[in-house]
């Protein structure tokens, strides 16, 4: 999801101007997307969430990274810019990925990027157990429950697992009966409950959870 609900417009543009380091042909693939398909723009994660994707695979030096969510490929694009490794990104909507490879292609990164086209759900039954380092949720909201299950098995030990769009706009901490939210909500009940990971819950554009699996002796 593009932009912050916390930031005014001139802290954004100066965390933008300041906090992040895109390349042309990042910028490019994010303008491009804004201009040319605003109405599914806000789809993508925003410049200073990308930036903070990156920090994370330098700390863990993360090589085999899994993203559920591709849409145009802005998020795969600055991951795979960082990894020396590998992004396996899936989406059930192919209508973007000419475009997306366009961009990767002009970035040299497209051979380290396994685009899957089909229902994440099904996909991620497919993939080797315990062989991510990485994953990356932003796909559809309604199956976070059943993606953060199954990454379980997916994720290496030493793996981190972040889910996009959290806090919803902030609605999550509004008395609301919308069922959108209502699932963030059960989500984010669900994993603190479940008590596997260690979280963290960032307000970075519409809000990230990290969870880190936690060092049981
Ligand atoms: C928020 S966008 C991903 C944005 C991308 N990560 C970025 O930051 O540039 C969500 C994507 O998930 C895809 N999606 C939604 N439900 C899905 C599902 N059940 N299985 C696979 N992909 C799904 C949509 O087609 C959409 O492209």
């Amino acid at each position: 999801m593009s932009g912050s609900f916390l930031l005014s417009e001139r802290l954004e543009k100066y965390i933008y101007e300041f906090g992040v380091n895109e390349t042309e042909v990042e910028k490019e693939l994010r303008l491009y997307s804004l201009v040319e398909h605003s109405t599914t723009s806000h789809l993508q994660i925003s410049p200073d969430q990308s930036e903070f994707l990156k920090i994370i695979i330098k700390l863990g030096n993360y090589k085999n990274i899994l993203e559920l969510g591709t849409y145009l490929g802005y998020s795969t694009l600055g991951m795979a810019l960082t990894t020396s490794g590998t992004i396996t990104t899936i989406d059930k909507d192919d209508r973007f990925i000419k475009k997306a490879y366009i961009f990767w292609k002009k970035s040299n990164v497209s051979h380290k990027i396994k685009f899957i086209r089909g229902m994440a759900i099904d996909e991620i039954e497919k993939l080797p157990l315990n062989s991510f380092d990485m994953i990356f949720i932003d796909a559809d909201k309604t199956n976070n429950i059943k993606y953060y299950e199954k990454c379980k098995s997916l994720l290496s030990s030493e793996g981190i697992l972040i889910f996009d769009n959290v806090l919803w706009k902030g609605k999550v901490s509004e008395n609301t009966k919308d069922p959108k939210v209502l699932k963030i909500k059960e989500f984010n009940n669900y994993v603190k409950n479940d008590n596997y990971f260690e979280i963290s819950l960032i307000s970075i554009g519409d809000g990230m959870m990290l969870c880190k699996k936690k060092n049981l002796k």
